[in-house]
């Protein structure tokens, strides 16, 4: 099996996402994402590609999900399904499933390792992730952080591993 991890941040309503933008801006939560992913394989839809600030994310190598026949994007490889997202996966390094929606829902069942930001807040929103059952995950480490006083909310770093 490849090593697969889902890196996201996910409100108290379980929401991620609105008008395809995230819903806030956490500068220590980004400085995260790229520390975990630099020098990774990333994978996401192509909804989540677009959502970028800056396409394809740097020291990365990208891999983009569409439906689109034969699609192709500079910089990226291009994967037509689930299937063969998977198999252009590296074998022994961690693959990072970083969203949206719909490629979160799809890759639940596959994944081995979640980095989760707990954001301590409800949003409007019309993205969400699909509800976890942490009776199928070990919690391997937390980190809670209170608001700097210019977020407006608390959150949470937690890194779970599927149990065996
Ligand atoms: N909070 C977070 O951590 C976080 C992280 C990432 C994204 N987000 C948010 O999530 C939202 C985007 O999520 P989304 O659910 O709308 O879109 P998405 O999952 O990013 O992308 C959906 C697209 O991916 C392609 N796709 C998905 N599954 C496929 C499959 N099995 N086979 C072939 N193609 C497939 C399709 O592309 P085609 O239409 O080209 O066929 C589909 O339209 C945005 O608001 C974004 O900001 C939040």
């Amino acid at each position: 099996m490849k090593p697969i991890s889902i890196i996201v941040a996910i409100a108290d309503n379980l929401a991620i996402g609105k008008d395809n933008q995230l819903l806030w801006h956490i500068p220590a939560d980004l400085k995260r994402f790229k520390a975990l992913t630099t020098g990774h394989t990333i994978v996401m839809g192509k909804r989540t590609f677009y959502s970028l600030p800056l396409r394809p994310l740097p020291n990365r190598r990208s891999i983009v999900i569409t439906d689109v026949p034969g699609e192709q994007i500079p910089g990226c490889d291009m994967a037509y399904s689930i299937e063969e997202a998977v198999a252009l996966m590296d074998d022994d390094k961690e693959n990072f499933i970083i969203g949206g929606g719909m490629v979160y829902r799809q890759f639940m069942p596959l994944a081995d390792k979640l980095y989760l930001t707990f954001v301590h807040k409800d949003f409007d929103a019309d993205t969400f992730y699909p509800a976890i059952d942490f009776k199928e995950w070990t919690e391997i480490q937390r980190e809670d952080i209170s608001d700097d006083g210019n977020l407006g909310f608390d959150y949470s770093y937690f890194t779970c591993e599927r149990r065996k």
